[in-house]
C-alpha cells in the first residue's frame, strides 16, 4: 500500500504532524501483571484486559489503513514464569484466536504469526496454521502475532537455514547477503517496523524484533498495556511523526 493511500485515510485533525504515517507498527504489550497488581486483582486478569487493549488496537490499526501492526504476545524468555500464569496465557491465545478469527477474516485482515513453531503444543500449532491458512490472501492490514518469539532464537535458526543452503552448494559463503538474512528470517518478506513502542515505562527491547529495528523509531509509554488503545496508538504516531529518520544520511536542510 502505498503511503499517501494511508494519509488521506487519517483525519487531519488527528494527525498534527507532515510527516508520513507509519508503514509498520511493533508493539511490546507490556504491564498487564502491574496494572492488575494496582487494582488488587490476579495477574490473570491483567492479562485478560490485555486481550480487549488488543482488540481496541487491531480494529483502530484497521481504521487508521497502517498497513503492518506486529505485536509481541508471549517472549521465549517468558517460559520462565510460573506454570499456571503460562496456561492462563496460553488459554488467552487460543480463545484469542477460535473467538476473533472469523471477525479478522471478515476485516480482510491477512494473519502472520513469528516465533518458534516446533516446540509449541499440537493445539495451538494447529490453530495458528488454520489462522494463517484462512486469512493468507486477505488483503487489508497484516497482522503480525510474535508468540514463543525470540529475536536471537529467530537470527540463529535464520544462520542455521543459510548454512544448510550454503553445506547443499546452493548458496556461496561470499554471496551470502543482508538480504539473504533478512529473507530468512520469521519476517522474510515484511518491512521493518518503522515505529516501536513499548508500554509500561520499561526502555528495553526484551529480545524483540533485533535485527528488524536497525533504524526503527522507538517511542516509550508509561501506560501499561490494558489502558491502551485508539487515543495512545495515535499518541505514539504523532510522538514518530514529529521524529527526524535519517538512516545514516544527513539532516534535511531547508533550501530556502
Ligand atoms: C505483558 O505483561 C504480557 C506478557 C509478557 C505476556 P506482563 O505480564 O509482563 O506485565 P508486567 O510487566 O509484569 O507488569
Ligand atoms: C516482553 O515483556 C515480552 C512481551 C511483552 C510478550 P516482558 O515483561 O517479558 O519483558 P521483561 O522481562 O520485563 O524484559
Ligand atoms: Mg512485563
Amino acid at each position: 500500500m502505498k503511503l499517501d493511500a494511508v494519509e488521506n485515510k487519517a483525519k487531519p485533525s488527528e494527525m498534527p504532524h507532515s510527516a508520513a504515517m507509519p508503514r509498520h507498527v511493533a508493539i511490546i504489550m507490556d504491564g498487564n501483571g502491574r496494572w492488575a497488581a494496582e487494582r488488587g486483582l490476579p495477574r490473570a486478569l491483567g492479562h485478560r484486559s490485555g486481550v480487549e487493549a488488543v482488540r481496541r488496537t487491531v480494529k483502530a490499526a484497521i481504521e487508521l489503513s497502517i498497513p503492518y501492526l506486529t505485536l509481541y504476545s508471549f517472549s521465549s524468555e517468558n517460559w520462565s514464569r510460573p506454570k499456571d500464569e503460562i496456561d492462563d496465557l496460553m488459554g488467552l491465545m487460543k480463545r484469542f484466536i477460535r473467538r476473533d478469527l472469523a471477525e479478522l477474516h471478515q476485516n480482510n485482515v491477512c494473519v502472520k504469526v513469528i516465533g518458534e513453531r516446533e516446540t509449541i503444543d499440537a493445539e495451538m500449532r494447529a490453530l495458528i496454521e488454520e489462522t494463517c491458512e484462512l486469512t493468507r490472501g486477505n488483503t487489508g492490514l497484516t497482522l503480525v502475532i510474535a508468540f514463543n518469539y525470540g529475536a536471537r532464537a529467530e537470527i540463529t535458526r535464520a544462520a542455521r537455514r543459510l548454512a544448510e543452503e550454503v553445506a547443499a552448494g546452493r548458496l556461496l559463503p561470499s554471496e551470502l547477503s543482508a538480504e539473504h538474512m533478512a529473507g530468512a528470517l520469521d519476517t522474510g518478506g515484511l518491512p521493518d517496523p518503522d515505529v516501536l513502542i513499548r508500554t509500561s515505562g520499561e526502555r528495553r527491547l526484551s529480545n524483540f524484533l533485533l535485527w528488524q529495528c536497525a533504524y526503527t523509531e522507538f517511542v516509550f509509554l508509561d501506560a501499561y498495556w490494558p489502558d491502551f488503545g485508539r487515543e495512545l496508538l495515535l499518541e505514539a504516531i504523532s510522538q514518530y511523526r514529529t521524529r527526524e529518520r535519517r538512516f545514516g544520511g544527513l539532516p534535511c536542510l531547508s533550501t530556502a
